[in-house]
């Protein structure tokens, strides 16, 4: 695994812009939903990170889920037409108030999907909480009620996003420069 340097074209939002947006959007869902319950749904794994700081600006007493959804794999940069829900709820959300918590809207195809599944369960509610919104590249519409950042049509990695599965520690959104990094990789 190559030093993310050789790659980073620039940081994108920075450590301290992403702590003050997370916790602006854990205010405004705290005012949204109160006196009532919530249940969070993280799609995984990209909205980890997200999730677990978003959540500790929720003062609204909530339960947390997860679910997976396939969208593409190694060496792939785009969603392939429909996505595959690889890993289900635990949990019956019937009647719940529920927030999808999610990484990055890109094609919107994943969240659609998504969208689509769970309302048929027939929540109280069903809303959206992105992170990052990749507005230009938008295929499907989806109605997204809180977003921290909307982003040029760029690859981006870091605080929850991958590289290849790799990356999603560091603590800031970064923009690859893929052409270093498939070079570095050997990947083309
Ligand atoms: P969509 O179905 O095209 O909206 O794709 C959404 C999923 O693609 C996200 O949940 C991410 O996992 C992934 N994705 C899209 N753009 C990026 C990116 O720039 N970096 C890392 N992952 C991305
Ligand atoms: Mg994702």
């Amino acid at each position: 695994m190559r030093d993310y340097h050789d790659f980073l074209k620039e940081v994108l939002i920075s450590e301290a812009a992403l702590r003050k947006r997370v916790a602006e959007l854990g205010e405004e869902i705290s005012r949204d939903y109160e006196h009532q319950e919530l249940l969070l749904i993280c799609i995984l794994r990209g909205g980890v990170m997200f999730l677990t700081d978003l959540m500790r600006h929720i003062r609204v007493p909530h339960a947390v889920e997860f679910m997976a959804v396939s969208s593409y794999g190694v060496g792939r940069r785009e969603t392939s037409g429909q996505a595959r829900i690889t890993l289900d709820l635990n949990t019956n959300i019937r009647d719940h108030h529920v927030l999808l918590v999610e990484d990055i809207i890109d094609s919107g195809r994943t969240l659609a999907s998504v969208l689509d599944l769970l309302s048929t369960r027939k929540p109280k509610s069903l809303e959206v909480c992105t992170l990052l919104d990749k507005s230009e590249r938008r295929e499907v519409e989806v109605p997204i009620k809180y977003c921290g950042f909307k982003i040029p049509d760029k690859f981006v990695f870091g605080y929850g996003l991958d590289l290849d599965e790799y990356y999603r520690n560091l603590p800031f959104i970064g923009v690859v420069d893929l052409d270093k990094y498939n070079k570095e990789m050997g990947t083309v």
